[in-house]
């Protein structure tokens, strides 16, 4: 089932709020990441749970296997739809969020890894990161170590949703921001594509924010990612 994530990069909960009201009846798949819980907190994933929509938790858990295993143990008592790590953590560190997030019944929210943010240019991670590898190379690695450790699928660019696919299996998700429209702006992103490419390359959601957020018409631009993505 593919759909459209809106990642609501808000500072506020009222700011939040005030834009979902646009959307009147349509209950949008959310993403809710740092900016919107380090201000609002776990309020405000009730309150936008309690209104009906399904909630990806964006926070990028990176750190020792106990502490992630900790945290993820109390996010799992918030009932959101999706959750994520960063795989750069290890093998070890995503077992640990997969056993911190399962709940006593056994059930337990999707968990996805990072694999390398879009932002991110294969020259940076080679000069800064000292990653000797491709992009490429390096996100399929991080997939198969995301399916070694029991996650159900990656963050990635729309780029490489075939590549994971192809070394992972169709059944692994691919979550794909660094979305933009042919005529948009691309602003800090760098491996970008369009709904419509997301959509032929195999992508089963993407993450879409200013092109959302930012438009005039947010509730024009929304649907217009739903036709191109979805129909
Ligand atoms: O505004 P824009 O469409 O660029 O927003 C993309 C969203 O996806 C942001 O919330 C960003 O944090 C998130 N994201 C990303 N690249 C990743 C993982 C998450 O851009 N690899």
């Amino acid at each position: 089932m593919r759909d459209v994530i809106i990642a609501c990069d808000f500072a506020s909960a009222e700011a939040t709020l005030n834009f979902l009201d646009k959307f009147e009846g349509e209950k949008p798949f959310v993403k809710i990441g740092m900016e919107l819980y380090y201000a609002a907190g776990p309020e405000i994933v009730k309150e936008i749970k309690k209104r009906g929509h399904k909630i990806f938790l964006d926070l990028k858990l990176h750190d020792i296997p106990n502490t992630v295993r900790k945290a993820m143990s109390v996010l799992s008592k918030l009932d959101v739809d999706m959750c994520n790590v960063h795989a750069a953590g290890t093998v070890e560190m995503m077992r640990a969020a997969v056993e911190g997030l399962t709940r006593e019944d056994g059930t337990r929210p999707l968990l996805i890894a990072v694999t390398q943010l879009t932002s991110t240019s294969e020259e940076r991670m080679q000069k800064e990161l000292l990653i000797n590898a491709t992009i490429n190379d390096t996100v399929v690695k991080y997939a198969q170590n995301a399916k070694e450790a029991g996650l159900d699928g990656v963050v990635c660019s729309p780029l490489e949703t075939r590549l994971v696919k192809d070394s992972c299996g169709e059944e692994f998700m691919t979550v794909t921001p660094g979305i933009r429209f042919a005529d948009g702006q691309v602003g800090d992103q760098v491996r970008v594509t369009t709904p419509e490419k997301a959509r032929e390359l195999g992508s089963d959601y993407i993450v879409v924010g200013r092109p959302i957020t930012a438009a005039e018409d947010p509730v024009a631009a929304y649907r217009r990612c739903v036709k191109e993505f979805c129909d």
